[in-house]
């Protein structure tokens, strides 16, 4: 298991303490926050009570005892913290060794090994434009699927796409009614969706429309050929455009299972659900209640008309997805809207005796587009291949402006880099719990906190480094290459990496690996503008630096892949 000099170093303060105290002690290590001269700190409160003295005491005391430590220098007592500074010469050999050794493996982990856990991650709904709220969906699950893996995990991405419900009845029958066949063999979805606009006005003239949507949704669940037929028809059109997007975003999927694959299944565990006396009827319906979970409103898993819903659908899946992958962990990554269903869902589960698997609900608030709140309804949507490629052509015209001397088709892939990497990075770079608003000049300006900006930072070190090829340097890094505030900074800054990536992981915050990488843009571009690289004083000062560079350049390709951001090799 690669350990980390971070690591490394907290534990070695962990145990000075303890040797020190005599005790076998819980010992918190934090980060100082900014403006503390130190590196890492022990707060000595909690011993307080154990060791009946005060703590500014204990600080004292382990701080004038305190073994020597590798990779840290002797600790100072501060009031009552214990505050350590790395051992410049040590820690900064340690870091760089582990960089050179694990390249682009710098800061993965083997915490997931032989553990799987199961993210629902997109899924769309069949005959609909994709939303921006499932493009949400589909870069945070894609992120955390990724950094899930690199953590060692067996991590199956699965889009649960919704093939089945009431609305197909409406679009059968409004197929065949209105259907423009050539327009719906050009572009499928939009042609249903405009069927489906058309159906909500007629039948607000008309109520007996809907007699015959219910109809054909009958139809369809009954398995008549031409029902099935033009339903099949649907979802392949509507898969097909989905994986235009996929493409263009390069994100792909383990599983693609539609809810329909649940018809059967959802049957059995109706049985299952009432056998354990889990689902009671009520009034027709059959539901489960969750007073007892400290919820209102039970599941329902049968409507009164006989049918199965969402929900029973999505408990069915669930139970499939436990069965056969039998993971530690399911994810879904699912709006903020559905946060009542999904605390439905996994207390029924918990209830039919699922519960040694951990259920999280990774929500994410809402992405306003400057056009304003979108309405399927009223037709009022954007498409997100619209909104797509405009990022591409928008960051062409960059590339044109900055590159004019790139060859065409270099311009095209660096264009779509970035173009695509802004949108990501504009959803990655803050928390998910908060709504996005969409702002094309920051998302794509070169000197803020965009993917741009980091791209571009990457591009510079890949500069350097073309100008020369100079190896690891013979005997380890050069004392003399961490003398300087921007070195040293930028060192230890590369050596936090690998825990941004855990706690991005750990809280499903993939916003925790875009902040420190635009943290590490920014201290390569001090370091950038004030070291010498190449014109360094002596060749093995030259490639001490230059691994510094090279270490920079690898973890800002790493840590943007593990967002699902590519790097351009210039720009
Ligand atoms: N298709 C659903 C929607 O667009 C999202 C499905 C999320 N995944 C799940 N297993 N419920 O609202």
């Amino acid at each position: 298991m690669p350990t980390y000099a971070v690591d490394q170093a907290a534990s070695q303060a962990v145990s000075g303490v303890r040797e020190v105290l005599g005790e076998p002690l819980d010992v918190n290590v934090t980060t100082p926050p900014h403006g503390v001269d130190a590196d890492l700190a022990v707060p000595c409160f909690p011993f307080a009570a154990k060791l009946r003295q005060k703590p500014e005491e204990i600080a004292r005391r382990l701080a004038d005892h305190m073994p020597p430590l590798g990779l840290l220098e002797q600790p100072r007592a501060e009031g009552g913290y214990l505050n350590f500074r790395f051992n410049r010469a040590s820690y900064g050999k340690m870091v760089m060794e582990d960089l050179d050794r694990l390249g682009a493996r710098f800061g993965s982990s083997e915490e997931g090994e032989g553990k799987t856990v199961v993210l629902d991650i997109s899924s769309p709904n069949v005959a609909r434009p994709m939303s921006v709220g499932h493009l949400r969906s589909t870069i945070i699950g894609d992120a955390l699927h990724r950094l899930y893996a690199f953590a060692g995990y067996t991590a199956v991405g699965v889009n649960h796409y919704a093939d089945w419900g009431t609305q197909f009845g409406t679009l059968l029958y409004g197929m065949t009614q209105w259907l423009d066949r050539e327009a719906y063999g050009k572009a499928p979805v939009r042609e249903l969706l405009r069927i489906y606009v058309k159906f909500d006005e007629e039948a607000r003239a008309d109520p007996s429309l809907r007699d015959q949507a219910r109809e054909w949704a009958l139809r369809l669940e009954q398995g008549d050929p031409e029902a099935r037929r033009m339903w099949e028809e649907i979802v392949r059109h509507s898969l097909a455009e989905f994986d235009k997007i996929y493409d263009v975003l390069g994100v792909t999927f383990d599983s693609w299972r539609g809810e329909s694959a649940y018809l059967e299944m959802s049957q059995e565990v109706i049985e299952e659900a009432r056998r354990k006396g889990v689902a009671v009827e009520d009034q027709g319906a059959l539901i489960v209640p969750l007073k007892d979970a400290g919820m209102e409103t039970p599941l329902i898993l049968r409507s009164s008309d006989g049918r199965t819903l969402y929900s029973t659908r999505d408990l069915a899946a669930a139970i499939y997805r436990i069965r056969t992958y039998r993971p530690a962990q399911l994810i879904y990554v699912v709006g903020a809207e559905q946060r009542l269903h999904f605390r439905q869902l996994f207390a029924t589960l918990r209830k039919l005796g699922f519960t040694d698997v951990t259920y999280a609900h990774v929500d994410f608030g809402l992405i306003t587009l400057p056009e304003g709140r979108m309405s399927t309804r009223r037709g009022r949507v954007v498409f997100l291949e619209d909104v797509l490629q405009e990022a591409i052509s928008r960051a062409r015209a960059l590339v044109d402006e900055k590159n004019a001397e790139l060859p065409e088709v270099d311009k095209e892939e660096v264009a779509r880099l970035v173009g695509v990497g802004a949108i990501k990075y504009a959803d990655l770079s803050q928390s998910r719990v908060k709504n996005v608003v969409f702002d094309w000049d920051r998302m794509l300006s070169l000197d803020g906190d965009s993917a741009p900006y980091l791209q571009y930072t990457y591009v510079r070190a890949r500069g350097i480094m073309r100008k020369s090829a100079a190896p690891y340097p013979a005997g380890g890094i050069d004392r003399r290459a961490m003398e300087t505030a921007e070195e040293w900074n930028l060192i230890k800054h590369l050596a936090r990496f690998p825990e941004a990536v855990r706690e991005a992981a750990r809280t499903y915050h993939p916003h925790i690996v875009a902040n420190y990488l635009f943290g590490l843009a920014q201290v390569f571009h001090v370091f950038y503008h004030n070291v010498p690289v190449l014109q360094a004083e002596d060749e093995h000062l030259r490639a001490s630096r230059m691994s510094i560079v090279h270490g920079a350049a690898q973890v800002m390709q790493t840590g943007l892949g593990l967002l699902g951001i590519g790097v351009p090799e210039r720009m």
